[in-house]
């Protein structure tokens, strides 16, 4: 098996809300643990991307804080990282562009974040018919081998190699094709109503919460008044469990022995939520905004010294760079 440590991995999130535990165990951590393992890391702030949906701009600014201050928490080193924010890089709209002239319309069309939208009768942006070729954009500009995404993601990847093959067909061998990592071992993080957890359901576990957030968020969790174990309640405290490496077993025994008893059995969970959230808590409440413009600024300026040079190779290939 070829050395997987000396590839160049990208990968991003939106700051669209506060994240919650499941964007943490399933997106964050994995990216924190990856990014320890791998010398060639590019993190993106993929705050072009977000416009698709927050339409406030004090309301982003704080996202986009938000966000580089969760990273940073959660282990993130800058120095180690090209952590960056994507709309400080203008080469990622150029490419986009270029990108967006090589696919058709109704290859678009059936990307599912699109897709699945006008299948719920809402009325789409043309940014998020676009969006496929802005990530694409994203990737292609460094080169990246693998791009780490939850399951939600792998077709945003599939159409960044379609747009290489695209590319590269009309134009010569420019782009390189990405492989996706798919994250397995964390499945789906159910919310406090037993549904996928999910910032647009409104059942999320604060990832970075204060205790009282957190305890509010647990006693929301929806338990029937029959059965003497509260499944929803049971199933994040799994989650948990699995993720922070305790024995199941001890998990089974305490709900064993509060057979019945909701509320004990919820209070035990926002206990072991704040114990694992307190640290992190503490260490992103110490990050001041300047130090995060700092990282940014660091950060682009790593990104654009790689994706210039693909960009000028792209404007050659296409011609308008004139000779
Ligand atoms: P949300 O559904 O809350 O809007 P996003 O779509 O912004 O979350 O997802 C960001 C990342 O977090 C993606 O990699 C996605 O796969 C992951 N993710 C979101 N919700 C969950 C969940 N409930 N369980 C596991 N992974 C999740
Ligand atoms: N679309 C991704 C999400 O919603 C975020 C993203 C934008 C991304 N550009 C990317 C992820 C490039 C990986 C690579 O989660």
């Amino acid at each position: 098996m070829s050395d997987t440590t000396k590839q160049r991995i990208l990968t991003g999130l939106q700051p669209s809300g506060a994240l919650h535990i499941g964007n943490y165990f399933a997106a964050l951590a994995p990216q924190v643990e990856l990014s320890k393992t791998h010398d060639d890391v590019f993190l993106m702030v993929a705050d072009y991307h977000a416009l698709t949906s927050v339409r406030d701009g004090a309301v982003l600014r704080g996202y986009i804080y938000d966000l580089v201050r969760d990273y940073l928490a959660a282990g993130i080193d800058p120095h180690r990282v090209t952590l960056f924010r994507q709309s400080d890089n203008p080469d990622h709209m150029e490419l986009a562009w270029v990108l967006q002239c090589l696919v058709s319309v109704k290859f678009l069309e059936l990307a599912h974040a699109y897709k699945d939208k006008v299948a719920k009768g809402l009325e789409a942006n043309a940014g998020l018919f676009n969006y496929p070729m802005l990530m694409a954009a994203d990737i292609l500009l460094y080169n990246i081998d693998i791009v780490p995404v939850g399951e939600d993601q792998r077709q945003h990847v599939e159409y960044a190699r379609e747009a290489v093959s695209k590319f590269n067909l009309a134009y010569g061998p420019v782009l390189k094709e990405p492989k996706e990592l798919i994250e397995k071992t964390v499945g789906v993080v159910p919310g406090t109503d037993g549904k996928k957890m999910s910032k647009s359901y409104k059942n999320t576990i604060p990832a970075f919460g204060t205790r009282e957030e957190i305890e509010k968020a647990v006693m929301s969790i929806v338990t029937d008044s029959t059965g003497d174990r509260p499944e929803h309640v049971f199933a994040i405290h799994k989650v948990l469990y699995e993720q922070t490496g305790r024995a199941l077993s001890e998990l089974d025994a305490l709900y064993e022995e509060h057979k019945g008893k909701y509320k004990a059995l919820k209070d035990a969970l926002v206990n072991d939520l704040d114990t694992f959230i307190a640290p992190m808590r503490e260490k992103r409440e110490s990050i001041s905004d300047a130090h995060i413009k700092e990282v940014l600024a660091a950060g682009v300026e790593k990104a654009r010294s790689v994706s210039s040079q693909t960009l000028a190779r792209v404007r050659d290939a296409i011609g308008i760079s004139l000779v």
